[in-house]
């Protein structure tokens, strides 16, 4: 039967509206919530376990919505918090991160052996992504490093300039990166600078980001589990989507433009009411 609840997608802030934005484009007859959790950005250098008690909190705020699936659109988060969510929540609401999705469209459709993987702090010191590919294809070789500016340095709109050029050649001429025939990336932000770090390995590396694999996995699973909305009729209005964020500002407002590809009204929500936040 069509379920027409909505779906939850939440970041640390708002670079997650790359995955909204995708996520719109997929699944059109799908309305979305977006939670950017600005009062707490960036969660790149938090605590685990601070990162999981605010994510708590954003996905009471989404059950208080009846919300029928949440997706983790943050790396960090997915890295730290998922695990925990999913045992918690997966009865009442299906619960997605955007780092299993990556993972298995690296094995399935990339014959690559030496995989590099850039993130923030937090997800890189967390292992997610070589215990992940562990687990499911062990041959293959993981290398990390954390590029902790470039997230900052595109939310302040340099990207495609000589500075995001230097500070990517700074990040990833490493040892440890030389031999690599994949890079995910893995930050919401990076995506927009995808095509500066192609650039950077001369077509030599494929780059993969979260957000096609994630946009198949959850399409698959809400499918599989006859979770989707009903089709819209020729002439119907699109759903409205809402865009919250836990502290607004004019400047998030202004930057989500840059995430989203197009200008949306942010929301200041009212999680501060949930006791649990804080
Ligand atoms: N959303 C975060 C991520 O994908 C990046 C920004 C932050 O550090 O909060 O890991």
């Amino acid at each position: 039967m069509p379920d027409n609840r909505p779906i939850g997608v939440f970041d640390s802030g708002i670079g997650g509206l790359t995955l909204v934005s995708g996520l719109a484009r997929a699944l059109p007859q799908e309305r979305f919530l977006f939670f950017g959790d600005t009062a707490h950005l960036p969660y790149g250098d938090k605590s685990s376990k601070a990162v999981i008690t605010y994510s708590q909190g954003i996905l009471q705020f989404f059950a208080r919505h009846g919300c029928k699936a949440v997706i983790i659109a943050c790396n960090t988060a997915s890295a730290v918090a998922y695990s925990y969510l999913e045992r918690l929540w997966a009865d009442s609401m299906a619960v997605f991160n955007v780092i299993d999705p990556v993972v298995q469209h690296c094995i399935d459709h990339l014959q690559a052996s030496r995989i590099g993987v850039i993130g923030t702090k937090s997800t890189i010191r967390s292992r997610v992504y070589p215990r992940k590919f562990q687990q499911l294809a062990s041959s293959v070789k993981v290398t990390t490093a954390s590029a902790p500016l470039l997230a900052p340095m595109i939310e302040e709109g340099f990207y495609d300039n000589t500075i995001s050029r230097t500070l990517i050649g700074a990040y990833l001429d490493k040892k440890q990166f030389q031999d690599i025939e994949a890079l995910i990336l893995g930050c919401t932000h990076y995506p927009l600078i995808r095509q500066e770090i192609e650039e950077y390995f001369s077509g030599r590396v494929s780059v993969v980001d979260n957000i096609q694999p994630t946009i198949s996995a959850v399409s698959q699973k809400l499918a599989d589990r006859d979770r989707l909305a009903d089709q819209k009729k020729a002439g119907e209005t699109a759903p409205a989507h809402h865009f919250f964020v836990s502290d607004f500002t004019q400047s998030f407002q202004e930057t989500a433009r840059i995430f989203f590809g197009a200008s949306v009204e942010l929301e200041q929500s009212d999680i501060w009411r949930l006791n649990t936040y804080s």
